[in-house]
């Protein structure tokens, strides 16, 4: 199978080495000259929740409680972030349009980014620096065990995100990458207990089913792959 954190870093072959799952044929990567500038608009509008936040916090719009407002606004907007980076190769095999790739890596990058802003505002202003309060609270509430694993594995996967270290680390560095399915498995699992004890799934099973829809598109093509490659020997 394709490795995802392909998904978020490595930049791909030109020609994909699997079947596409439609008919339509990714052009080459490289090159189209609408990729740049398409790139500083995606930078731009990326910084979105972070203007937003910082706006609501400048006028007092924070509500009553802007701890929680700023916890829940960047979780939610590093789950976006990781759902549009793993929607990236599906779309790209689907249109045809091979120079999506070149957006992958700084996508995943912004996922790494809300979830560091997320994991910073728990662990300053909830709980303010307080290591032992910390590890008391990974140990006991299973939405944040998830939740830290999850942070754990990005992190893994960002400092490992560099060409430099694509070419260090050779065959293991896709190995490593496909922690990307985990992280995904890990966000939504996070987001559903924390809202379960709230008695409202609604938008943690409407995640749920997009996280589903990307992840079993790859099952399907892995499945596919193994076939041809079988019936070739
Ligand atoms: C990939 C990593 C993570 C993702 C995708 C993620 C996502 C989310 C989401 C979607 C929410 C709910 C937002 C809402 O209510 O609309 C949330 C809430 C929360 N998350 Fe995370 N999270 C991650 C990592 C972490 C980590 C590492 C911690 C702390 C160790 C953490 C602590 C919390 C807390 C305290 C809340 C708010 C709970 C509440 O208001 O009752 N999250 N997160």
């Amino acid at each position: 199978m394709a490795s995802d954190m392909q998904t978020v870093t490595r930049s791909e072959p030109a020609t994909p080495r699997t079947a596409p799952m439609s008919a339509a044929k990714p052009r080459p990567a490289g090159g189209a000259r609408w990729v740049v500038p398409a790139k500083v608009a995606v930078f731009i509008a990326a910084l979105y929740p972070l203007a937003r936040l910082v706006l609501f916090g400048l006028t007092d719009r924070l509500g009553s409680n802007p701890i929680e407002f700023i916890t829940r606004s960047t979780g939610l907007w590093t789950l976006v972030f990781l759902c549009i980076t793993l929607a990236v190769t599906p779309l790209r095999r689907l249109t045809g349009v091979a120079a999506l790739v070149r957006f992958r890596r700084m996508l995943g990058l912004y996922t790494f980014f809300y979830a560091t802003l997320h994991f910073t505002t728990y662990l300053w202003f909830d709980k303010w620096f307080d290591v032992a309060e910390i590890v008391k609270d990974i140990g006991k509430r299973p939405f944040i065990t998830v939740g830290f694993a999850a942070f754990v594995l990005l992190i893994a996967l960002a400092v490992t995100s560099p060409r430099a270290m694509v070419r260090k680390l050779g065959r293991r560095w896709q190995t490593l990458h496909r922690a990307i399915y985990v992280i995904g498995a890990l966000a939504i699992l996070h987001f559903w207990w924390m809202k379960a004890g709230k008695h409202d799934l609604l938008l943690p099973k409407i995640y749920g089913a997009v996280m589903i829809a990307l992840l079993g598109w790859r099952l399907v093509v892995w499945i596919r792959e193994r076939r041809t490659t079988t019936r070739r020997r």
